[in-house]
């Protein structure tokens, strides 16, 4: 939990660093020369990339007492002078006024959309591919070495039911969906890079649009199937001792033969669900954000609770910027939408991987909903115990005639 929370307000401290000016620490260089306005050694850093802090010019947009007084009918235009002005429309401090259109038509100049334009084609998609590609790596890997993992016993021919129609309804209105939400954000991220130069222009416009139509009435079956699954299972996904079990002996993934004792759902399983329930509620709450521009701003929210835990200034990043502007709101909800998904897609690859060619019997499961008795007694030998307890209780139940 407490390594979870860290990691969070690490990727929160990493996404906010480029754009949320102001926010990343530094030390004051001396501007005499220039009177206090920025230098040449200001202006390389920004274009180095590197974090400038901006307060000696963010702090000075407008004090009516240190400007020049009104001398004449044609003087100064009261009490802020033009450069003034201009840092507090570039600050996002200055009192603009709008009849329409929100607090985002306040916003005349946000330059936190280049940092933003710069992570996503940058580190986002780079890492999110070395990311999804290492996962597939990974995989066929351990399925060189591995191999399918065999019903170890003899068959028995005789099946026993593990998931009921409703069950299997639920796990595909969530899996259906999050392959097609997987695989149309995959295109709107990666489309300009990969798909354009191959199609071009004119064939990737009708696909982009399509995609993200797909994508955006999509996302409401993936939150009905991400509900559906929760109720469902949640109870058989408590954590137990004999996690602790499963966990010694890697879950027998290693090694043939070592099948340590499961419920319903073993320690792997658990991981899945519960990795499944926080990004996908993760992943969900982000995609509203995005789905209803400006109505659901995140950030600057979840910042101030950050902040009140200390962890932020724990590790260096200082105090996490509570004031965004709605564009900068939206910057990060997408970001963080990528990110999220994209931790989730490796999740998922293991887990198709594991429900279909790398064991043997498993897809059963969630396909006709029968499995062999022997894979049952070997993966989840408690379980077939608990199933055979109650219809044996059902039975006497029916067998004993009401007095
Ligand atoms: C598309 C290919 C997929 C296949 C072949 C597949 C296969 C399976 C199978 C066979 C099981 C039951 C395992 C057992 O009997 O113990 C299962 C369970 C489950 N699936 Fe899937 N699944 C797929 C996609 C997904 C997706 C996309 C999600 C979520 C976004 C998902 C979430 C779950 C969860 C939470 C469970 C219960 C925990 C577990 O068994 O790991 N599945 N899946």
């Amino acid at each position: 939990m407490k390594r979870t929370a860290l990691a969070i307000v690490f990727l929160l401290a990493f996404l906010t660093q480029g754009l949320a000016p102001g926010f990343a620490q530094d030390t004051a260089p001396d501007r005499s020369a220039t009177g206090g306005a920025q230098t040449l050694e200001d202006i390389l850093k920004r274009q180095r990339g590197e974090p400038v802090d901006d307060s000696f010019r963010s702090d000075k947009t407008g004090d009516p007492n240190s400007a020049a007084a009104m001398s004449s009918q044609l003087g100064t235009l009261g009490g802020v002078s033009d450069p003034e002005l201009w840092r507090a429309l570039r600050y996002g401090t200055a009192d603009v006024k709008v009849s329409a259109g929100g607090p985002q038509a306040r916003v005349l100049i946000q330059d936190g959309g280049m940092s933003w334009l710069a992570f996503r084609e940058g580190p986002l998609a780079t890492y999110g591919a070395l990311l999804l590609g290492g996962t597939i790596v990974l995989l066929a890997l351990f399925f060189l070495i591995r191999g399918r993992i065999r019903i170890d016993g003899e068959k028995t021919g005789l099946t026993i039911t593990r998931f009921k129609a409703i069950e299997r309804f639920g796990h595909w209105l969530l899996g259906g969906s999050f392959v097609l939400l997987a695989l149309t954000g995959l295109l709107t991220l990666f489309g300009r890079m990969a798909i354009i130069p191959l199609v071009g222009h004119d064939a990737f416009a009708p696909l982009a649009h399509f995609s993200k139509w797909i994508h955006n009435n999509v996302s409401w079956a993936f939150m009905l199937g991400l509900i559906m699954v929760f109720v469902m299972w949640v109870a058989h996904n408590i954590p137990n001792k004999l996690d602790l079990k499963w966990i010694a002996v890697g879950g027998g993934l290693f090694k043939k033969g070592v099948h340590p004792p499961a419920k319903k759902f073993n320690f792997g399983q658990k991981l899945v669900f519960w990795g499944v329930i926080v990004l996908g509620v993760s992943v969900s709450v982000s995609g509203l954000s995005l789905l209803f521009p400006f109505d659901m701003p995140l950030f600057a929210a979840t910042f101030e609770k950050l902040n009140a835990t200390g962890l932020p200034q724990l590790f260096g990043y200082g105090t996490l910027p509570t004031q965004l502007a709605p564009q900068e709101e939206m910057q990060l909800a997408q970001l963080w939408h990528a990110i999220v998904a994209f931790v989730m897609m490796a999740l998922i690859l293991a887990h198709i991987y594991i429900g279909s060619i790398g064991m043997e019997g498993a897809f059963d499961a969630m396909g006709s909903g029968e499995v062999e008795l022997q894979w049952a007694k070997e993966h989840h030998g408690l379980w077939v115990e608990e199933v055979r307890e109650e219809e044996r209780r059902k039975h006497t139940e029916h067998a004993v005639p009401a007095e």
